[in-house]
């Protein structure tokens, strides 16, 4: 198993207990969003397998999902030389879009989430104590509130836009295929950065309080 695979099957496993209503043929701005149903299907995920599942996404993310988008933008902007103008701006704030968010991932993979591992490793008892009153000076989950940006909002301002602009003008089935997966991607990340904030991180933050009380 190649490490793409790794992820899809991991990725699948998890996705599916947040899968809500997918409908391939119609993408609209105002797809029903079951916030609630994201947050208890996810709830009962122990913070250790929280954590599997949005690195396992990141990585998802990374190596299909924006891969994908990228290639079918390639070819939209390759072939149809009438949406031109509106397809090299599209091409070019997606892919100002995609290095914010891979950013972002980074960020909570190298610093977030390994702090959460630490949590987890001191919770099992796995640290001295000396590591774990060192991890705990560090303020991550507060830092992490405050500066979460909104680079999951982003997208779909911009889809937005997108659907104004396709209703208006006989769009080629290529680029429709592109807003259907953007679309879904935007669904997703929405999504992913419920998990994180309403999910995972008041779990966090209790786990942190608990650590700190017993120092
Ligand atoms: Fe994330
Ligand atoms: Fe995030």
């Amino acid at each position: 198993m190649n490490s793409q695979e790794f992820y899809s099957k991991w990725y699948n496993i998890y996705a599916d207990k947040v899968r809500i209503s997918e409908n391939l043929e119609i993408v609209n701005q105002d797809r029903e969003f079951d916030r609630d149903g994201i947050i208890s299907s996810m709830e009962n995920f122990s913070v250790v397998e929280l954590l599997k599942f949005l690195k396992v996404s990141h990585q998802y993310y990374l190596s299909k999902t924006l891969p994908e988008i990228e290639q079918s933008l390639l070819h939209i902007t390759g072939r149809y030389s009438e949406v031109q103008r509106m397809l090299t701006s599209l091409a070019f704030f997606f892919n100002s879009y995609k290095n914010r968010l891979v950013s972002h991932m980074q960020k909570e993979d190298e610093i977030l989430f390994p702090f959460i591992d630490g949590l987890v490793l001191a919770k099992k008892g796995e640290l001295s104590a000396v590591e774990v009153s060192f991890l705990l000076t560090k303020n991550i989950i507060n830092d992490f509130e405050e500066n979460h940006d909104a680079v999951e909002d982003e997208l779909s301002e911009v889809i937005k836009v997108l659907f104004k602009l396709s209703s208006t003008k006989n769009i080629p089935l290529p680029f429709r295929v592109f807003l259907n997966q953007i679309s879904f991607f935007e669904l997703e990340l929405r999504k992913h950065a419920i998990i994180e904030d309403e999910v995972l991180l008041p779990k966090v933050k209790e786990l942190e309080k608990r650590l700190r009380n017993q120092m």
